[in-house]
């Protein structure tokens, strides 16, 4: 089992580290030497996938938010109103789909019984199905008209963190590809943001050549009750899978919210030493949300945070407002995510560990849920 381990003390430790890789490999043999994205094994009819006006993105647990990052950059590259939703809401709620809807749903092992009844579901309403998926040859790839396989390798590790990152990138690869089809983006357009995307897996491993600096912080924190985590644009749907890996590996009460949601209720829980952690984007990106950010660390710290930052190098404006700042390599906006992730993943698992819990075993959950 060690070796299994690839010497690491956990299969999520080995997991967590074999990122780059996962997301290399998701990027392999996907476009040819011109840089033009060449998705054969996307069998659908290229008309088919000309005409449809609407994606809806079908998914449970992280996968659900590789989902909402997928819809930021699918709608920004594609105009195609994208909207995201839990498998098991959407089927039961009489929901609009006709052919002219193509069904993205996203699975890492291919067997979740929600989003495979709710892919049936879509399928028999008409619409176009296709599965972002890990495991080959599994029962909703099988049952979708299509499928773009992520490549992160089997993930034994109950709690989902490499198969997140790939199943991030295949998004980016389909909306391009859609992209690319419909004619929204210019190709020296799309040859640039692949470019970006195939530096990721080397500054994810920057990223994690920096682990022991957030696990000295987890470490410290390992009997904290309760922890907020914030986060804007694609940094929100970062917030929630980092509350979501506390929840899963350290049993610890925690929320992600929308950083611009803070005044509306979240606020109401900051009190004296409350750990928030904030994904901030990058300063230079438009809209400024970066400033809507940092002015939210400040709200938050005046009420007694202790504010944990996430942000770009060479961002030193956060510095001033931090407790503590994790530094991520530059990148696009659209694709921090799979950079911002990380140091969340790494922080999970080093409170659990402290507290002497199993990360690849967590209590109460299944790697796969195959009933409804
Ligand atoms: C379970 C796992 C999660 C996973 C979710 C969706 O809850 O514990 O890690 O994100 O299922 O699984 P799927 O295989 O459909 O991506």
């Amino acid at each position: 089992a060690a070796a299994e381990k690839g010497g690491y003390p956990s299969f999520m430790e080995k997991e967590i580290n074999d990122q780059p890789d996962a997301v290399a490999q998701t990027l392999l043999g996907r476009t040819n030497g011109e840089g033009v994205l060449t998705l054969d094994e996307l069998r659908v009819d290229p008309s088919v996938l000309k005409s449809i006006n609407r994606i809806i993105v079908l998914a449970c647990g992280t996968s659900a938010y590789a989902g909402q990052v997928a819809r930021y950059a699918i709608e920004h590259w594609c105009r195609i109103p994208t909207e995201v939703e839990l498998s098991h809401e959407f089927r039961y709620r009489d929901p609009i789909v006709d052919e002219r809807t193509l069904v993205v749903s996203i699975s890492q092992s291919g067997e979740t019984m929600d989003t495979l009844m709710a892919v049936r579901y879509a399928k028999e309403q008409g619409a176009v199905t296709v599965s972002i998926c890990n495991t080959n040859g599994s029962t909703i790839p099988r049952e979708s008209d299509a499928v773009l396989y992520t490549h992160a390798g089997p993930e034994i590790a109950v709690a989902s963190t490499k198969a997140f990152l790939a199943q991030i990138t295949a998004t980016y690869l389909l909306g391009l590809y859609l992209a690319q089809l419909r004619g929204n983006l210019f190709q020296g357009q799309i040859k640039d943001i692949l470019a970006e995307l195939a530096k990721t897996p080397a500054k994810i491993a920057r990223v994690l050549e920096n682990a022991e600096q957030v696990k000295e912080l987890a470490r410290s924190m390992a009997e904290t009750r309760t922890v907020l985590f914030l986060g804007r644009h694609v940094g929100y749907p970062v917030a929630m899978e980092g509350a979501l890996k506390l929840k899963e590996l350290a049993y610890i009460h925690a929320e992600g919210f929308a950083a611009g949601e803070l005044k509306h209720g979240p606020i109401a829980l900051i009190e004296e030493g409350q750990p928030v952690i904030v994904v901030v984007p990058s300063p230079r990106g438009r809209d400024s949300l970066h400033a809507k950010v940092v002015s939210n660390i400040q709200e938050v710290r005046a009420r007694g945070a202790k504010t944990i930052v996430i942000a770009e190098e060479g961002d030193e404006s956060v510095r001033e407002h931090a407790e503590h700042v994790f530094y991520i390599p530059e990148t696009s906006t659209l694709l921090a995510p799979l950079l911002a992730t990380v140091p969340l993943q790494i922080f999970a698992l080093e409170l659990a560990t402290a507290k002497g819990y199993d990360v690849d075993q967590p209590r109460n959950l299944a790697k796969s849920v195959t009933v409804e």
